[in-house]
């Protein structure tokens, strides 16, 4: 498990180095907030390391750490043949940082109404604005912008949100040039937060408003990965020391509930649409004879059956409304009531 390459060694963040800062950081990283329990593998490609590691199961920290590792690594450091049994599975194709920043740029542009706002795209690279961002909208102000809430639908390793590497080619990208929304917002801060108090309240804020939801574990759990090594760099960056144990699981913690492993087409936890036994009376020709005649049938899941995503009955995940509310919800309430919870 020793021999990585040098993409791995670049960009894969082992799972050791996280429970070595401390224990309960990886376990606040595997949580499933809706089910309480662990997020699941939901792929097959670690069945072979035996049955724990069968799809169905939950990720625990002993089977991705020690001699394991180096088990899960990041799509640009997984094998060919691995990425093209993804691709045909679940059509995992990853955006190139370019492409991610095009079209951040376009949601910025639609919220500030001018273009071009934090870069200017150069083919296939970005040439980052060094000057302050102008915030010249009185109802558009800094804080409002680090509060927009921020969603990357089918997220992967959240490069929309995150981009410490490109995920295609495993290339490291520098704090000052990252184009990720969460970057976007945590450089709003530093230019903003002039005292350290309000730094770290805003950095938080900045956390508590980009979402993402993802299928496969592997990928849930890179993904929040980065986007604590994301914010820990932000945090070098301002203090010039480690952050502390306290404010790290604070983070975890916001993270679990924002990078959550959800099946998109029906917005619930994967898997847990199930068949039901119901009683089914007929009656016949013959009833007055008889008894009543009572079947027992199975029945599927009547939102698989009709393809509606309200008619479920697995478990609807959870999300946290961090500004309203101050709860949780069901994130199917954010589809049919919107507005409600603000725009994303
Ligand atoms: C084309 S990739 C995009 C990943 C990332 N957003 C990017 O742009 O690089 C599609 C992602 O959708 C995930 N996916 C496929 N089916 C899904 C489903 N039913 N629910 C949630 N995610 C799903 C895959 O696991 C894969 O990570």
């Amino acid at each position: 498990m020793n021999n990585r390459t040098e993409i791995e060694k670049r960009i894969d963040i082992l799972e050791d180095d996280i429970a070595s800062i401390n224990s309960t950081l990886l376990k606040l990283l595997l949580k499933d907030k809706t089910t309480r329990g662990n997020i699941m593998w939901c792929t097959k490609d670690y069945e072979s390391y035996g049955p724990l590691y069968d799809e169905h199961a939950q990720i625990q920290v002993e089977l991705i750490t020690g001699r394991y590792s180096n088990v899960i690594q990041p799509r640009a450091a997984k094998s060919k043949a691995v990425q093209e049994q993804r691709i045909k599975k679940r059509a995992e194709v990853f955006t190139p940082s370019w492409i991610c920043n095009e079209q951040n740029n376009q949601v910025d542009e639609a919220w500030f109404g001018r273009a071009n706002v934090f870069n200017t795209p150069n083919g296939t690279s970005w040439i980052t604005t060094p000057d302050k961002i102008i915030f010249d909208d009185i109802k558009k102000t800094w804080k409002a912008y680090v509060d927009a809430k921020r969603l990357e639908i089918t997220c992967g390793e959240a490069p929309y949100l995150i981009s410490r590497y490109d995920t295609t080619t495993g290339e490291l990208i520098p704090i000052y040039e990252r184009i990720g929304l969460f970057d976007r917002k945590m450089r709003i801060v530093n230019e903003n937060c002039d005292n350290d108090e309000e730094w770290q309240k805003w950095s938080l804020r900045a956390l508590k408003s980009v979402f993402g939801y993802e299928f496969q574990g592997d990928s849930v759990l890179i993904a929040r990965e980065n986007l604590l090594y994301d914010y820990m760099d932000y945090y070098r960056e301002r203090f010039k020391e480690e952050p502390p144990i306290d404010i790290l699981k604070r983070v975890a913690n916001i993270i679990a509930w924002n990078i959550w492993q959800m099946d998109g087409l029906k917005c619930v936890v994967p898997y847990s649409c199930h068949e039901v036994k119901v009683q089914d009376y007929k009656m016949t020709l013959f009833d007055f004879l008889d008894e009543d005649k009572e079947e027992e049938k199975v029945v599927s899941c009547p939102g698989c059956e009709k393809n509606d995503i309200f008619k479920h009955n697995g478990i609807y995940c959870r999300i946290y409304d961090w500004t309203n509310l101050n709860k949780s919800i069901p994130f199917i309430d954010v589809f049919k009531e919107g507005n409600n919870y603000g725009e994303i």
